[in-house]
């Protein structure tokens, strides 16, 4: 049995409003551009499954557009249908079943909608797509100005169209509740259509919704206003962030900050700190410095001068280094996302890196048994004890 008297902040239970998470380990959205329609399927029942199963506390579901225009790729989740909401129904129930919470990123890619799978070439969708069927569809943004040069131009949104969209994101969250997920991230990063309104480089618009940071925060505000209007106040709401742009001119950890202060008004718990997203050399955060925990610090810095919890992202590889950020205070969650992919077990793993889970207690039982026996029977061999 694990030894509650020595649990590592790692594993200690963290209570969001009535959901209590086991331990600190979140499985950070992750897009599978592996639907058809928009619709979640076996893929996803065992990539997010595995996940569950492998011990962390919460399960984060991928982008899922709101709307089927909102979607990056065609291979994207979306829940703009009770039909959408349906597939995703077995997929909560397995990972409740496996003791973590299920959650969901409720997105729209704005300017960045209507592009490549990544391994077709991650760029705006060109001629051998529209062979295999996947045509462009009309994107929108907060300015008819594309994401980068050679990359489809979007239609500026109207006030009104942008008011049908904060109602998209409540309707999802709604469909969300009905699906079963405990708890819900707004993504509010990565160059996506929030993040577009939010930083300066995208939004140059001169109305309500652009102009100075207040104007720029509007459509984030109203968006997390709207999903906390219908998303119970028994349950949690995440939003992601890109905390600084990593470009000139950009948005800075100062505006995320203020942001943070004023989604903690509107009752949004956690603030999920991610970074970058504008720079059209592609993967998400190739404008800034990477290294091994390379945004922890801005999860810090809010997490500190806005008063809210924090999730840290980005590079966290293996369990003594997620401990050593929950031990200096710098973040309450730690998201994993590619260690998570080459091993689905990491959470287990790093449980027994940090000695508390030597009798594999926190495996799945169809597992345990096996494996202490296992352990215990290597020990006895000569030269390994
Ligand atoms: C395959 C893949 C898909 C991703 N899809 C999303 C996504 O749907 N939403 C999101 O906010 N970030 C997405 N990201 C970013 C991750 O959530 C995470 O922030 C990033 O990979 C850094 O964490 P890591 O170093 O642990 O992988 C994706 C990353 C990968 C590798």
């Amino acid at each position: 049995m694990a030894d509650a008297s020595q649990t590592p902040h790692l594993f200690t239970p963290l209570a969001l409003r009535e959901v209590t998470l086991r331990n600190r380990i979140v499985i950070s959205p992750m897009c599978q551009y592996s639907a058809h329609d928009g619709l979640a399927n076996d893929w996803h029942l065992c990539h997010l499954g595995s996940f569950a199963k492998g011990g962390a506390g919460l399960v984060f579901a991928e982008a899922t557009a709101v709307v089927p225009e909102g979607r990056i790729t065609h291979g994207d989740t979306g829940i703009w249908s009770d039909a959408h909401a349906d597939a995703f129904r077995p997929i909560a129930r397995f990972i409740r079943q496996m003791g973590a919470a299920p959650g969901i990123q409720l997105a729209h890619a704005g300017r960045r909608a209507s592009m490549q799978r990544p391994w077709y070439g991650n760029g705006p969708l060109a001629e051998t797509d529209r062979a295999r069927g996947e045509v462009a569809w009309p994107i929108v943004g907060p300015t008819a100005e594309p994401f980068s040069e050679g990359w489809l131009p979007p239609t500026a949104l109207s006030e009104a169209a942008i008011g049908a969209l904060v109602e998209a994101f409540a309707v999802a969250a709604r469909r969300s509740l009905a699906a079963g997920f405990e708890v819900a991230e707004i993504h509010g990063a990565h160059g996506y259509l929030i993040h577009s309104f939010l930083s300066p480089i995208s939004n140059r618009r001169n109305d309500g919704y652009g102009g100075e940071l207040a104007g720029r925060m509007r459509l984030a505000l109203e968006v997390a206003r709207g999903v906390r209007t219908v998303w119970p106040a028994s349950q949690p709401l995440f939003f992601r962030i890109s905390s600084v742009d990593g470009m000139a001119g950009g948005w800075s950890i100062e505006d995320s900050v203020v942001l943070a202060k004023a989604l903690k008004e509107l009752g949004v718990d956690v603030i999920d700190c991610s970074s970058g997203g504008h720079d059209p050399r592609g993967a998400t955060n190739s404008n800034t410095g990477r290294g091994p925990g390379f945004q922890v610090p801005y999860a810090a810095k809010v997490r500190s001068e806005a008063g809210i919890a924090t999730q840290a992202v980005g590079l966290i590889l293996d369990g003594p280094q997620a401990e050593a950020i929950l031990a200096e205070g710098a973040a309450d969650l730690i998201a994993i996302g590619r260690e998570a992919l080459n091993d689905p077990y990491w959470p287990l793993r790093a449980a027994q890196a940090l000695g508390f889970d030597p009798e594999y207690a926190l495996w799945p039982e169809q597992y345990a048994w096996w494996l202490s026996r296992r352990a215990k029977a290597l020990a006895r061999l000569p030269g390994r004890s």
